[in-house]
């Protein structure tokens, strides 16, 4: 079973839209797909039709019973979705309480733990995160085999991704081997300077790290997003959808890129 978490403490930058493409994909082609809500937003189980505010069972009662975790535990709160092979841990609004607590007393590895029941039952695990360096990402993070991070073709993008990268560096001190990351760069407007020229920096400042392709801006994916549907079902053809098929293969036909230490940039 591969687990991707999908990663960026900065909000809007296609976190989000990456998960549930890739996941889509994977699911296209037969895998058994396991798509898990951690931002307590929802915007990933509202393609579902889950709405967070009115959910009770969610992912969150996971962490709420970390203490007795166990397969059939873990299993209650995964949903069937209309969709092929797509299943949904979804989030609920009070997961944002968990963002309050202390990390100690195994809180970090609730996922990683949970997951670990589930080895049989799916090929590929999609972990979309919330925009904030918290308790969750760090179970996102701790959980994954793979660590997407997307970050937006924009000014302003480089510093959330030293912080993101810090944090990494932490966990890392934690973990048997170094995780895998790909930098992502997304919502790429060929026809804006801020877009060409925080993606050559990007390229620049983090080399190897980065997906030597780019997610573009295309409205098709927005459009989705404002129907409900998974973009592979909602319009194939487009180029950021295509765009998205490349990524996926770059990380379906792993080792990814950056298979190597972090904090290299
Ligand atoms: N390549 C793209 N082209 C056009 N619109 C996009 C693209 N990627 C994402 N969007 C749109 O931008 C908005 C933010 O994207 P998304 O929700 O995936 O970001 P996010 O990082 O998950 O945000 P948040 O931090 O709030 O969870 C959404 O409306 C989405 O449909
Ligand atoms: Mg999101």
């Amino acid at each position: 079973m591969q687990i991707l978490t999908v990663a960026n403490q900065k909000g809007g930058v296609g976190k989000t839209t990456t998960s549930v493409t890739l996941g889509g994909i994977a699911a296209a082609e037969g895998q058994r797909v396991l798509l898990v809500d951690l931002d307590p937003h929802g915007s990933l189980s509202c393609y579902f039709g889950k709405d967070p505010d009115r959910l009770t069972e969610s992912v969150y009662r996971i962490f709420e019973q970390r203490k007795t975790l166990s397969r059939a535990l873990v299993q209650q709160y995964i949903l069937p979705t209309a969709y092929k092979n797509m299943a949904l841990l979804p989030a609920s609004t009070a997961l944002a309480t968990l963002e309050r607590q202390a990390i100690g007393d195994g809180m970090g590895l609730v996922l990683h733990r949970s997951l670990l029941f589930l080895q049989q039952q799916f090929d590929l695990v999609v972990i979309d995160c919330p925009p904030q360096l918290g308790v969750l990402m760090v179970n996102a993070i701790a959980a994954c085999s793979q660590l997407i991070i997307p970050v937006q073709t924009e000014f302003l993008a480089i510093k959330g991704l030293e912080r993101i990268l810090h944090t990494l560096t932490m966990m890392n001190k934690t973990r048997a081997r170094p995780l895998q990351y790909l930098i992502v760069p997304t919502l790429y407007d060929r026809r804006t300077q801020a877009s060409v020229t925080s993606l050559r920096t990007i390229r620049n400042n983090y080399g190897d790290y980065v997906w030597p392709g780019k997610i573009p801006i295309d409205t098709r994916l927005r459009d989705a997003s404002k129907a409900g549907v998974p973009p592979h079902l909602f319009d194939d053809t487009t180029r950021g959808f295509q765009a998205y098929q490349s990524l996926y293969r770059s990380v379906d036909q792993a080792p990814l890129t950056a298979a190597c230490n972090i904090g290299g940039a």
